[in-house]
């Protein structure tokens, strides 16, 4: 057992999810700039390859471009010495918390037994700690599915985990071949709870404010809840969900869509790239509007800056004040 000591226990946290391409440095801080309600996020799994990281990543983690929402930088691995180099550079710019992705499920990544390709393999799960833990001068923390095929895969890892001094184990009750299909398996969520000997944070399908409290209902010894694609169709979702109060507010959403929008255009070179992102954006916003199939789809046939300007004109029609 190694000895480095937990976090003290924390109350209820709420994190936003990594979504690579969509939650990365810009949409975190624009989200924090208008909406509420989010405290922390892990980011898009950075890959480690011959403890190399590329610029992008290393912009998007820099600590200076990352000031409004606190950050756990993701690493993508099954090479130990790649990632101690990795997390300790990212030590060095000052993160004390560093997560690993066991839970990536696109075949390009499984089949290098990465993400949850590794879950199979707890053996090789308790090598890649044993070596990495007491090399890495940050704490370390998981993301997880249930399994890569199977949903009692997890039954095998969850105990070498507890061997180990980790700050969490954030779990997305899925199995890597069902992606995003079906719901999450909370019988199984159920069994790994009872397993854990380590906090553990709850992730999938939360969707309506009143979600959250159903699950804590549920399971009320978990520590924390992540947020992923109800965040994105929705911003105001963490705020409903600390007052049901809260209304969605047509302008401000639109001025938090200008802003993003913005922030792309300043980074991004050509329309190609910028409506790219804006098009991957609406895939989730477009849910929040009645007419979404069809604004969606509008929005998806732009390429110029100025056919997506009128289109979004367009979807906001009717909706402000
Ligand atoms: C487009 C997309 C990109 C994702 N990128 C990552 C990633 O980089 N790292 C990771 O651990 N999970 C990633 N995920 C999974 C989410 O973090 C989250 O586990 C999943 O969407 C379920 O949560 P939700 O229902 O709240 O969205 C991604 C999911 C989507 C849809």
């Amino acid at each position: 057992m190694h000895k480095k000591k937990r976090h003290l226990k924390f109350a209820m946290k709420r994190y936003l999810a990594p979504m690579r391409g969509l939650t990365e440095a810009v949409y975190r801080n624009t989200f924090s700039q208008y909406f509420k309600g989010i405290h922390m996020a892990i980011s898009p799994f950075i890959s480690t390859v011959n403890g190399k990281i590329s610029n992008r990543h290393i912009k998007d983690a820099l600590p200076q471009n990352n000031q409004s929402m606190p950050l756990i930088p993701q690493l993508l691995s099954k090479d130990p010495a790649g990632f101690v180099c990795v997390a300790n550079k990212l030590f060095d710019v000052g993160y004390l918390e560093i997560n690993w992705n066991l839970g990536c499920p696109y075949a390009m990544v499984a089949n290098k037994v990465r993400g949850c390709g590794l879950l199979p393999y707890p053996e090789m799960i308790d090598q890649f700690l044993d070596s990495v833990l007491h090399k890495i001068s940050c704490q370390l923390s998981i993301k997880m599915r249930l399994g890569r095929f199977q949903p009692d895969e997890i039954l095998s890892v969850i105990p070498v985990l507890n061997q180990y001094p980790l700050t969490m184990v954030i779990i997305h009750p899925r199995t890597g071949i069902q992606m995003y299909d079906g719901s999450p398996d909370l019988a199984q969520f159920e069994k790994c709870l009872s397993l854990s000997k380590l906090p553990v944070i709850y992730n999938g399908d939360i969707q309506h404010y009143t979600d959250q409290a159903n699950i804590c209902k549920r399971f009320p010894s978990i520590e924390g809840i992540m947020i992923g694609r109800g965040i994105l169709a929705n911003p105001f979702l963490a705020e409903m969900i600390d007052d049901p109060n809260v209304h969605k507010d047509w302008n401000r959403l639109k001025d938090f869509h200008d802003e993003l929008y913005c922030q792309y255009r300043n980074i991004l070179s050509g329309p190609g790239h910028v409506l790219g992102k804006m098009k991957e954006h609406w895939k989730y916003l477009s849910q929040g509007f009645d007419d979404c199939h069809r604004i969606l789809k509008r929005i998806q046939r732009t390429s110029s800056f100025r056919q997506y300007d009128s289109c979004v004109v367009e979807a906001f029609d009717g909706y402000l004040r």
